[in-house]
């Protein structure tokens, strides 16, 4: 039996003293949460503050992106050891923001997933279409090119330490959800494709959906098969709004 992650992706929000309350409101309402796992991926500045108020709570943290490499002449870019200083377990890999914003290719990705798996962090690989994407019916293909080029450098032993995230570009941050059914069909296929290379491995593979995931739509999503929680943007931010779509997972 899947155990359901609900992640937080705060993206480039928060400041000390937003964060401060956030995180002990987070810290108090999810105290005794069981059967399922929490997370909130922070900007890394935060870490230290993040970790510090999250270090007796049955919250985990972790960072939105990594560098591929492990030290050196990268200005500007974070390794995983450095996240791995600051108690980080998780660390989001390959958002489509990333990708479209900051130039990251497949390869890109696949790098610094097999980063992550190196150095002990689980990856929350996020993979989705475009709406163009999906409107020529391309969903499916896209999503296999994603993952083949992971599963190139990593294979399916890097996919047993790992997390998927599938979010539809078009239903990040714009209030479209995907709905059930939608978001069902896609889980179904991610994880038949990856039992064809090990039945397992998939069968235990956590995949969350993102996309304009909240209080309101979350139990439906997470009552279909293949949805094992969600990865919740804006919906993170708002304490109330977050411990809510926790308890949908747990219920
Ligand atoms: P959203 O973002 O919940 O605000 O749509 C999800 C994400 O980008 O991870």
């Amino acid at each position: 039996m899947r155990q359901k992650l609900v992640a937080g992706n705060w993206k480039m929000h928060g400041s000390l003293d937003e964060n401060q309350a956030l995180l002990n409101e987070l810290r108090i309402a999810l105290a005794d949460m069981r059967n399922m796992a929490c997370a909130v991926c922070v900007p890394s500045p935060y870490l230290a503050q993040t970790q510090s108020v999250l270090a007796d709570s049955p919250i985990g943290w972790g960072a939105q992106n990594m560098s591929e490499y492990a030290k050196g002449a990268y200005t500007g870019e974070v390794s995983a050891s450095m996240l791995l200083d600051f108690g980080c377990h998780y660390v989001i890999i390959g958002h489509s923001e990333r990708r479209a914003l900051y130039g990251e290719t497949d390869q890109v990705v696949a790098a610094k997933f097999a980063a992550a798996i190196k150095a002990g962090l689980t990856p929350i690989l996020c993979v989705g279409e475009t709406l163009a994407e999906r409107e020529a019916d391309m969903a499916e293909s896209v999503i296999a090119r994603q993952l083949d080029a992971v599963l190139a450098v990593s294979g399916m032993a890097g996919m047993a330490q790992a997390v998927i995230a599938y979010e539809p570009v078009w239903a990040i941050g714009t209030g479209k959800t995907a709905s059930p059914a939608q978001a069902q069909a896609v889980h179904a296929f991610i994880r038949q494709k990856l039992a064809v290379q090990d039945a397992d491995i998939a069968e235990r593979l956590v995949i969350q959906y993102g996309g304009s995931v909240k209080a309101a739509n979350a139990a439906e999503l997470f009552s279909q098969p293949d949805i094992d929680g969600g990865l919740i943007g804006g919906a993170s931010l708002v304490a109330d709004e977050f411990v809510a779509i926790c308890k949908a997972a747990q219920s």
